[in-house]
C-alpha cells in the first residue's frame, strides 16, 4: 500500500517533532528550542537542536537537518513511505492509499507483503509453541531447562516449528499465500520438484528489525522426543519454573485444530543437523545488517546511554531475564560496520560481553578496534572461563549476575593489556603487545581520549609516555613510502635530478620554501580532497591521519576552516572524505570552495616541482608523506609567527619581570619549533 498526499499532510500537521525526537534522545528545553547530543554523530556537548515551532531539527555539529519525516527516515534507516506509515500509526492517522510511481509501489508492496508473511509465520510458530503437543514435549521442556520464563519467551515471540516437512507450507497455502511468496520470504524451500518447510523441529527466534518488524528467523535445533530422555531429568530439575505444569496441561489438552504433526519421527540425522538455521537474505533482511534485540533495547539504551553487546540469541534473553534490557547481539557474524552504525544511532558507549575462554577473547580483541575507529567508547566484560551470559546467569542467579556486569567492566586498554600480557611475558612479546595496544589507541578519533589512553597505558606498563608516543607516531606513519630515499629523480629531458631530501643538509626546513600560512592551509585541503580516500597505513583512509595531525591546529582562512569542518563531519558520519563528498554537499559554498581549491594552481607543490623536480605524478603515491610534511610546515610557520610577535614585544621597553616572562615564552616557542623541525626532519629523511 502507498500513502496518499492527504495522509502525508495529516502526518505533517499532527506529528510533533519534539515528541518523535524524544523517543530517541533526551531533549532539554532552552528558550524556544530543545537541545540534545546529536543522535547522528558522536559528541559530548549538545549541538542538536529541535524547533517545535518550525518543525525542524538541525545539528550544528554534523549538519543533519530536516523535518519529522526525515528524522524518522534517518534514525530508523527507512524509506519515506515507511516513515510516514510509522508516524501515522503513532498518531492514529488512518493511512489512505494513493497512486504513486509504479516502481516504488511494487518495491514497497513486495516488502510489505514479506513483512505480512513473516508476521503470519511468527504467529504460527508462536501458537505451536504454546499449544501443540509436540512443542510441549520438545520445546517447552527445553525452555524450562534454559530457565527462559514464559514471559520472556512471549516478549521475544519465540515459537516452535513442527518436525514435519510441510506444516507451515500447508497452513500458508490454505491461507491463500502463493508458493512464490513463501520461497521469497525464505520460509519454504523449493528444490526441483520438492517443496518443503525450511524450519523443522526447531525453536524459532524471530529476528526483528530496529522498528520491531519480523524480518527473519533464527531456528535452533531441538532434540526430538525419542532422544530427549536426558532432558526429562533436567525437566524435573526445572520444576520451579512452572514449565512442568504447562507441559502437563498441554499434553492433556492439545489444541485440536492444529494439524497433528506427521508423527514425530525419530530423526537419525538430527545429531548432524546444524545447531542454528537462519533465514536466507531477502529484500527485508541482509545478513550482518541487524542487531538481534535492538527493537527491545532501544528505550533502555537511551535511558542508560550504554549497550551490552553479546554473541547470541540466548545471551540477549539472559540479560532480559536479569532485568537488563540494553543488550543486543551480533548473532553469528563478526560485528559489521552497518551494525556498529545502527548502534551508534542510540549510544556512543558499548560494553562487550565475552566468554572468558581464549576464543572469546580473540573475538573481543578483533572487534574493539572497529568500534574505536567509529568513535565508540568501548568497555569489556569478561565472563569466567567457559561461561556465556546465559550459562552464567543460570549458575549464579539474577543478583550475582547483575553485580558482576555492573562491577567488572574494564576499559579496553586494561582488557587488552590483561589479555595480551597473560599470554606471554618475554620482552619481545611484551613489546608486541604494547604495539598492539597503541594500535588501538591510534584508532580513536578523539585526540583528547587518545592522549588520556596513552597516559593510562604508560602507567599500566610503567613505560615512559614519550616512548609510547614514539611507537604511536611510528604506527601512524608506518606505511610511509621510501621514495625520498631515492638518490635521483628521472626527468622528462633525461637528465636526472638529485633528490634534495636525501641529504639532511639540503632539508628545506625553514629558510627555504616558506609559504604563507594560508597557502599551507590550502595545500593541506587540496591534498585532503585529492587523496583523502586513499588507503594508507593499516588500511585506513588518508583523511584519518590528516585529521589526527591537525587536531591541535585551527585554520586561519575561513574558507579552509569551513571546508575542513565539513569534511570532518562527513567522516564522523562514516562517509568518505574526498572531492566527491564536497560536491555532494547541499551547501553551495562548500561546493564552490572545493572546486576553487582544486582548480587553482597549488603554489606549494608547484614550487616544489620547480625547485626540486618532484613530479606531481608521484604525488598520489606519496600523499601521506606529503600531507604530513605540509602539516608540519604549517605548524612551524605558526610557531615562527608567534616567535616574531614575541620578539616584537621584547623590543619594547618593559619592566624586568615582564621581560623575563617573554623570554621564557621565547624559549618555549623555540623548543617547540625545534621539536617540529626534528619531526619534519624524520619525515623528510626517513
Ligand atoms: N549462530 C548461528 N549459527 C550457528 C551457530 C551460532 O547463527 N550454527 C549464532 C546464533 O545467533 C547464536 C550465536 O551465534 O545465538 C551464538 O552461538 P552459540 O553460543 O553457539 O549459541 P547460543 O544461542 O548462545 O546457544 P548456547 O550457547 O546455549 O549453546
Ligand atoms: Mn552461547
Amino acid at each position: 500500500m502507498i500513502v496518499s498526499q492527504a495522509t502525508i499532510q495529516a502526518v505533517q500537521r499532527v506529528a510533533r517533532i519534539e515528541e518523535v525526537v524524544a523517543d530517541f534522545v533526551s531533549l532539554k528545553k532552552k528558550g524556544q528550542n530543545f537541545w540534545a547530543c546529536c543522535p547522528f554523530h558522536h559528541e559530548q556537548t549538545p549541538s542538536f537542536s529541535v524547533s517545535p515551532t518550525k518543525g525542524f531539527y538541525k545539528c550544528f555539529g554534523c549538519d543533519a537537518a530536516g523535518d519529522v519525516i526525515t528524522f524518522v527516515q534517518q534514525i530508523e534507516g527507512v524509506s519515506f513511505v515507511e516513515a510516514i506509515t510509522a508516524l501515522a500509526q503513532r498518531y492514529g492517522i488512518p493511512v489512505a492509499s494513493a497512486e504513486t510511481r509504479m516502481q516504488d509501489l511494487q518495491a514497497y508492496q513486495a516488502k510489505e507483503s514479506l513483512y505480512m508473511l513473516l508476521n503470519l509465520a511468527k504467529n504460527y510458530y508462536a501458537d505451536l509453541l504454546w499449544h501443540h503437543p509436540e512443542a510441549a514435549t520438545v520445546a517447552l521442556p527445553y525452555l524450562a531447562q534454559r530457565a527462559i520464563q514464559p514471559a520472556i519467551a512471549k516478549k521475544f515471540a519465540l515459537g516452535y516449528s513442527l518436525n514435519s516437512w510441510n506444516g507451515f507450507y500447508t497452513f500458508a497455502i490454505e491461507k491463500g499465500v502463493t508458493l512464490e511468496r513463501l520461497v521469497a520470504a525464505g520460509l519454504v524451500v523449493q528444490n526441483g520438484t520438492k517443496v518443503y518447510d525450511r524450519f523443522r523441529g526447531r525453536l524459532m527466534f524471530p529476528i526483528h528489525n530496529s522498528s520491531g518488524q519480523v524480518v527473519a528467523f533464527g531456528a535452533r535445533h531441538m532434540v526430538t522426543p525419542a532422544q530427549s530422555t536426558s532432558d526429562i531429568q533436567s525437566l524435573e530439575e526445572a520444576q520451579s519454573t512452572g514449565y512442568v505444569a504447562v507441559c502437563a496441561e498441554r499434553r492433556q489438552d492439545p489444541t485440536p485444530e492444529w494439524p497433528l504433526a506427521t508423527e514425530v519421527r525419530k530423526q537419525s540425522t538430527a545429531v548432524d543437523s546444524p545447531k542454528y538455521i537462519n533465514s536466507p537474505e531477502t529484500p527485508v533482511y541482509q545478513k550482518g545488517s541487524l542487531l538481534y534485540g535492538l527493537s527491545f533495547a532501544k528505550q533502555s539504551i537511551k535511558q542508560v546511554s550504554n549497550c551490552y553487546l553479546v554473541e547470541g540469541y540466548t545471551d540477549v534473553l539472559a540479560f532480559h531475564r536479569a532485568g537488563v534490557e540494553q543488550v543486543v547481539a551480533s548473532a553469528g557474524t563478526a560485528l559489521t560496520e552497518i551494525q556498529i552504525d545502527a548502534l551508534y544511532r542510540f549510544t556512543a558507549k558499548v560494553t562487550l560481553v565475552f566468554d572468558g575462554d581464549q576464543a572469546g577473547m580473540q573475538a573481543a580483541v578483533r572487534g574493539i578496534d572497529k568500534l574505536l575507529t567509529k568513535g565508540l567508547e568501548v568497555k569489556v566484560i569478561l565472563l569466567p572461563s567457559g561461561e556465556d551470559p546465559d550459562s552464567y546467569l543460570r549458575k549464579v542467579g539474577v543478583d550475582a549476575f547483575n553485580h558482576y556486569i555492573h562491577c567488572s567492566a574494564q576499559d579496553f586498554i586494561t582488557f587488552k593489556a590483561g589479555f595480551l600480557l597473560s599470554v606471554e611475558q618475554s620482552p619481545v612479546a611484551q613489546a608486541k603487545a604494547i604495539r598492539e595496544i597503541v594500535q588501538s589507541i591510534v584508532a580513536i578519533p578523539d585526540e583528547i581520549a587518545r592522549t588520556l589512553f596513552l597516559k593510562k597505558c604508560s602507567k599500566l606498563f610503567a613505560i615512559e609516555e614519550e616512548v609510547l608516543v614514539t611507537t604511536y607516531r611510528a604506527l601512524l606513519h608506518k606505511s610511509m613510502p621510501v621514495w625520498r630515499q631515492k638518490k635521483t629523480f628521472a626527468t622528462p629531458h633525461g637528465r636526472p635530478i638529485t633528490n634534495p631530501y636525501v641529504d639532511p643538509k639540503n632539508l628545506p626546513l625553514t629558510s627555504k620554501l616558506t609559504a604563507s600560512i594560508e597557502a599551507y592551509e590550502r595545500e593541506i585541503m587540496r591534498i585532503l580532497l585529492a587523496y583523502g580516500a586513499t588507503k594508507v597505513a593499516e588500511d585506513k583512509p588518508l583523511y584519518t591521519y590528516i585529521f589526527l595531525e591537525l587536531a591541535d591546529v585551527a585554520f586561519r582562512s575561513t574558507e579552509c576552516k569551513v571546508l575542513f569542518d565539513y569534511c570532518k563531519a562527513v567522516a564522523q558520519q562514516g562517509g568518505l572524505v574526498d572531492m566527491q563528498c564536497c560536491l555532494d554537499s547541499k551547501e553551495a559554498a562548500i561546493r564552490k570552495i572545493a572546486i576553487d581549491l582544486t582548480a587553482s594552481p597549488h603554489d606549494i607543490s608547484e614550487a616544489w616541482v620547480k625547485k626540486y623536480g618532484i613530479y606531481t605524478m608521484e604525488e598520489g603515491q606519496n600523499a601521506q608523506r606529503l600531507s604530513l610534511e605540509v602539516i608540519l610546515r604549517l605548524k612551524i610557520r605558526l610557531v615562527q609567527e608567534l616567535i616574531e610577535e614575541n620578539r616584537a614585544a621584547l623590543t619594547q621597553a618593559l619592566p624586568a619581570d615582564e621581560e623575563m616572562e617573554l623570554l621564557k615564552v621565547h624559549q618555549l616557542l623555540k623548543d617547540s619549533e625545534c621539536s617540529i623541525a626534528k619531526q619534519l626532519g624524520t619525515v623528510v629523511v626517513q
